[in-house]
């Protein structure tokens, strides 16, 4: 969930609107019918109407489609877009349409729901010649030395002013992938691409690649950075490399288990996994990095954002396939408020009968309504 700064901080960014603006222009036609996955504050759609579109669905499951309905109308768009409070992949819209536009990518393109989004899109929105904006990504990967990127992992953990053995959580950090503003000269070894995300053909929400490296320019190395170029189509392009001019993006920072000295002649090997499980991706690195002299292997290192939490047995046994748990008290609770929602009680009734079976776990009945209305509003239509 964004705040509306954040959503400010998107429409800054003067790279990414004047790629965004420019691939509109090409792919819109006069009348045309275009889909805004993930309006948010209705940024793409109202530029989509000035580019002359016809008809714009503006899809956002969040409070910002508010918003996005007040801008429309105060540009006098308010007819031409129609606002879809919902996520797009539990939208049916009356036509298919000429184009879609989304940026629903953060720091990578592989983030949450977005592939399975676009490819649901693509296959039940978008007319059989119609233009996905974007059309592609391809995440590059580079080997970097960044001792600064790199301190942010284990410090505290490694080195504090306490004289605190902390190393415990180390294993943790440097399994887990941070967003951070890379410069050209943190990059040791040149970028590789894993491959690319056509939004117009890809069918699987995972990627992998393999990438290999001869060295030819010695130095220590941190792990890797990773960023994407994209492609909205019409040779409009926009990266987020290092050393380009910054945008919202930024980079993410993949830390090694610990820094190597890398020698000229010595051959790395990275394995790079992206797997959407659930809500999120779990990324694994596995780095292999081999003497050229004496085929010595020097650093052997498999880390996944998996071993990234700090998951407590206890946690997992309690998510185990053969736990056999006994509702609690906040489970019957709301066992108690989805049974009357599914009877179609108004939201005040059930909160008034709920505050009456639940004293002591509802302070007070406003507490209570706060309750149904959130369940209401995650199951309810
Ligand atoms: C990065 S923001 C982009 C906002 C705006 N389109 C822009 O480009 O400035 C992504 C938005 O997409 C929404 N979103 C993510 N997945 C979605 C989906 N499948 N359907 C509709 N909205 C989605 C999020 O709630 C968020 O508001």
């Amino acid at each position: 969930m964004y705040s509306v700064a954040a959503y400010g901080d998107m429409i800054r960014d003067r790279g990414r609107m004047a790629a965004y603006l420019t691939a509109l222009r090409h792919a819109i036609r006069p009348g045309a019918s275009v889909a805004d996955i993930g309006t948010g504050t209705g940024i793409m759609a109202c530029l989509a109407c000035l580019c002359g579109a016809d008809r714009v669905y503006a899809i956002e499951p969040s409070s910002a489609i508010e918003p996005a309905r007040a801008i429309a109308r105060a540009n006098g768009l308010g007819e031409r877009i129609h606002f879809i409070e919902k996520m797009s992949t539990s939208v049916t819209l009356p036509e298919r349409v000429d184009v879609i536009v989304s940026d629903l990518r953060g720091v990578l393109p592989l983030l949450q729901h977005h592939v399975p989004s676009i490819i649901d899109a693509r296959r039940r929105f978008l007319k059989p010649n119609g233009v996905l904006v974007p059309r592609r990504d391809v995440v590059r990967i580079a080997v970097a030395s960044a001792p600064d990127l790199y301190e942010r992992h284990v410090t505290p953990w490694e080195r504090n002013d306490y004289g605190l053995d902390m190393r415990a959580v180390s294993r943790i950090e440097t399994n887990a992938w941070r967003k951070c503003r890379a410069r050209a000269d943190h990059v040791l070894l040149p970028p590789q691409s894993l491959p690319a995300l056509d939004y117009e053909t890809v069918e699987t929400a995972n990627l992998a690649g393999e990438l290999r490296w001869e060295v030819a320019a010695a130095g220590e190395a941190h792990g890797l950075v990773g960023w994407f170029d994209a492609d909205l189509g019409h040779d409009v392009t926009f990266t987020n490399a290092p050393g380009a001019p910054e945008l919202i993006y930024g980079q993410a920072f993949f830390p090694w288990s610990r820094p190597v000295t890398l020698l000229i002649g010595d051959a790395v090997s990275v394995s790079l996994r992206a797997i959407l499980v659930g809500e999120d991706y779990v990324w694994t690195w596995d780095t292999r990095v081999v003497d050229a002299t004496t085929g010595e292997t020097r650093a052997d290192f498999h880390q996944s954002s998996f071993f990234g939490a700090p998951l407590s047995p206890a946690t997992l046994a309690r998510r185990s396939a053969d736990h056999v748990p006994t509702l609690n008290e906040d489970g019957r609770l709301d066992r108690l408020i989805l049974e009357l929602l599914d009877e179609h009680a108004p939201l005040g009734r059930i909160a008034d009968e709920v505050f009456a079976k639940f004293p002591g776990r509802l302070a007070t009945r406003e507490a209570a309504l706060a309750r149904v209305a959130d369940l209401s509003t995650r199951y309810g239509d």
